[in-house]
């Protein structure tokens, strides 16, 4: 009984402090509440200005990168070489001026597969040629008017064709050209005058040494002089782009045949035995001026650099889809380092050498070009202190 109160009194107390603790925990629990609330909303606030802070340069980049575009677009408009930009899948993304107006492509185009949008069957066939190409480049193409080399390159993204106008240095390499042509044209009746002339002096001079050794040397000179007038002729019609090229069946041995006979006084001279290789039925096809041209320059040379008492063999081989002419000589050869160099023009591996023998350094330059016009190509072999083999190749059709 004694204990009676104090039992009640600390049953009392237990409630309150249980009560006490249960407003603490819920208490504790709203500050934690209210505390997670206040901190996830400053993370949103912090995290939304970071993204606005993010965003204001991010605008700022994209209307500049559309101001960059534009202006690329203008000055890209006003340079003399068309651009033509492509997606991967070759619908058109940009083009300029130039390349607008070569091609008629129209501004609402753009999005246009090239097919559709290229007013220009050969740039798409070149297109479809070389789609999955990374690099391909033509030789110059007229189109309009003007004289255009094309390029196409490709990666992974994009695709470019390249319009290089070539008119102006077009114009002025046929200016030069022309140039050349016609004084050597003009040159021509002269220089035979003056031949003549020497030749009636020579004549005249038989019972005196001293002049006909002048009147000698006078005529080597003005034969050099007559021979470089031709070549230059051979290369200038060579050269032009008016010059028909008349393609026809050629028997082949009896065409060497003239050509070797031209040249026997020479090869007798130089005691240089020519063979000819040649079976009866040998056909090739080829303009009969120009292919005269690469013989006689070729046969030419292999007397000419040959050792005395030497050989040369002009001999054909019939392959698959081309013939093979060969002109070979026991001469002292060409110096692999001169190979690369001969068919410039003007280039003679001994200078002197070939100077004394008449050479104007021209006859190989022409050779090369003429196998250009006929669609062939020609190949050199050659072994210092044996010999050398000029070998042409031209297309059967
Ligand atoms: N068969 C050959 N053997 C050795 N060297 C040669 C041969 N053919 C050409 N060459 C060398 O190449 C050079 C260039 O030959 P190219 O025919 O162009 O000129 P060229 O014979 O000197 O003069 P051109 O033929 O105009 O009268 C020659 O000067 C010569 O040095
Ligand atoms: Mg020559």
């Amino acid at each position: 009984m004694i204990n009676f109160p104090k039992i009640l009194f600390n049953k009392r107390s237990g409630k309150l402090e249980a009560i006490l603790l249960a407003i603490t925990i819920f208490l504790t629990t709203l500050t934690l509440i209210f505390a997670y609330i206040a901190y996830t909303e400053r993370k949103k606030r912090e995290r939304a200005l970071a993204t606005l802070r993010l965003n204001r340069p991010k605008e700022e980049k994209i209307s500049q990168k559309i101001d960059n575009t534009k202006l690329l677009a203008r000055a890209l408009s006003l340079i003399r070489e068309g651009i033509v930009v492509m997606d991967p899948y070759g619908r058109i993304i940009f083009t300029n001026k130039f390349a607008r107006e070569l091609l008629d492509i129209h501004p609402e185009d753009i999005g246009k597969f090239f097919y559709q949008a290229i007013r220009n069957f050969d740039v798409i066939s070149m297109i479809n040629e070389s789609f999955n190409e990374k690099y391909r480049a033509w030789q110059e193409k007229k189109i309009k008017d003007k004289y255009v080399q094309i390029i196409f390159g490709s990666d992974m993204d994009e695709k470019v064709l390249l319009l290089i106008d070539l008119t102006p240095i077009k114009k002025y390499e046929n200016l030069k050209k022309d140039f050349i042509a016609n004084v050597s044209h003009e040159l021509k009746t002269p220089v035979a005058a003056m031949k003549l002339s020497l030749e009636t002096l020579e004549e005249e001079c038989r019972d005196k040494p001293e002049a006909e050794k002048f009147l000698r040397k006078a005529i080597e000179r003005v034969n050099y002089m007559e021979q470089l007038i031709e070549d230059l002729i051979t290369l200038s019609m060579l050269e032009s782009v008016n010059f028909p090229v008349k393609i026809v069946e050629i028997k082949l041995k009896p065409f060497v045949e003239r050509v070797v006979h031209d040249l026997s006084e020479f090869a007798e001279k130089k005691e240089v035995k020519i063979e000819i290789e040649i079976p009866e039925e040998a056909l090739i096809k080829a303009d009969e001026k120009i292919f005269h041209a690469i013989m006689k320059n070729l046969i030419d040379n292999a007397i000419k650099y040959n050792r005395e008492g030497g050989n040369v063999v002009v001999g054909f081989r019939d392959l698959t889809r081309e013939v093979e002419i060969y002109v070979c000589d026991t001469g002292p050869g060409i110096p692999k380092s001169h190979i690369p160099f001969i068919f410039e023009r003007f280039y003679r591996v001994e200078r002197s050498r070939s100077r004394k023998l008449g050479g104007t350094g021209l006859g190989l330059s022409i050779v090369k070009l003429a196998i250009e016009r006929l669609r062939g190509k020609v190949e050199v072999e050659s072994e210092e202190g044996k010999g050398t083999c000029f070998k042409i190749y031209l297309p059967k059709s």
